[in-house]
């Protein structure tokens, strides 16, 4: 798919990798409308202002009501969407047997109910339109597991299952879905860990360093851009899990 004027969704395109991928996306020519739960900051606002095919639009993915409004009105302005990229996400790390319910719950709900809530609203378009390309983001928590992240990584493994069932409906009119499990990838997430577990966690990735988030943000343009690939997750890990 040609990325010039086309219409993407971006969830969590405020930080890290989201905003990797509007940034790579608007420089492609498309219109993308960055999306997330809480408003952009100054420094942000002010390359929104400066970026003309790059629009905000506030959207808890966790709140089916206001992802189907916001899916709505872009609807409404640009008739359709052929990119979405799920890429919000959060974690509530912690040994499985003293994870609380809720927090396994709020996890869930927000990756994997998050996940399904966009891609619901933005599918019906995609097959009307007979054209579409969706990328996931999973992790390699999801494919591998993670101690302390039964509930992370239970719902990127969901977002695996996810991804292969719309990739199976989606096809027969021509809408792709694939997912990107990431390793550990430099951003607001991983900044929470100590220099100490970072610095050990370096050690043990064959390619001696985080990753960038630009290094995500092109599998996500590779993955829209290649029209016969579906339903694959691509790792992107720097070695981590050979
Ligand atoms: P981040 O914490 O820097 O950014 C997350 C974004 O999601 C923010 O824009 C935030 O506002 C948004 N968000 C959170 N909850 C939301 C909700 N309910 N509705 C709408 N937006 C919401 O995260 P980062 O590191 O850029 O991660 C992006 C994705 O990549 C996540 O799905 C994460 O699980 C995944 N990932 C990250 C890795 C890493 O090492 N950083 C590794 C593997 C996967």
């Amino acid at each position: 798919m040609d990325l010039n004027q086309k219409v993407a969704l971006v969830t969590g395109g405020t930080r890290g990798i989201g905003l990797a991928t509007v940034r790579l996306l608007a420089e492609q020519g498309t219109k993308v409308y960055m999306t997330a739960r809480s408003q952009p900051s100054e420094d942000l606002q002010a390359y929104i202002d400066n970026t003309s095919n790059v629009v905000f639009a506030s959207m808890d993915i966790a709140d089916a009501d206001s992802v189907q409004q916001v899916v709505n009105q872009i609807i409404e302005t640009d008739t359709a969407i052929d990119i979405l990229v799920n890429n919000a996400g959060i974690t509530k790390d912690m040994l499985l047997t003293r994870m609380k319910l809720e927090d396994f719950e709020q996890v869930v709900n927000v990756n994997l109910v998050g996940t399904f809530n966009v891609t619901k609203a933005v599918l019906k378009g995609m097959q009307k339109k007979r054209q579409g390309a969706i990328v996931n983001i999973s992790s390699i928590s999801g494919t591998n597991g993670n101690a302390g992240q039964a509930n992370y990584s239970a719902s990127k493994a969901g977002i695996i299952g996810l991804t292969k069932t719309t990739a199976r409906e989606g096809i027969r009119r021509n809408v792709r879905c694939n997912a990107i499990a990431p390793g550990m990838i430099e951003t607001d997430m991983t900044d929470k860990l100590s220099d100490k577990i970072k610095t050990s966690i370096e050690e043990s990735i064959p390619a001696h360093r985080f990753g960038k988030p630009e290094e995500i943000a092109q599998t996500v343009q590779f993955l829209i851009e290649n029209e016969f690939i579906t339903g694959q997750t691509i790792v992107v890990d720097g070695g981590m899990t050979i």
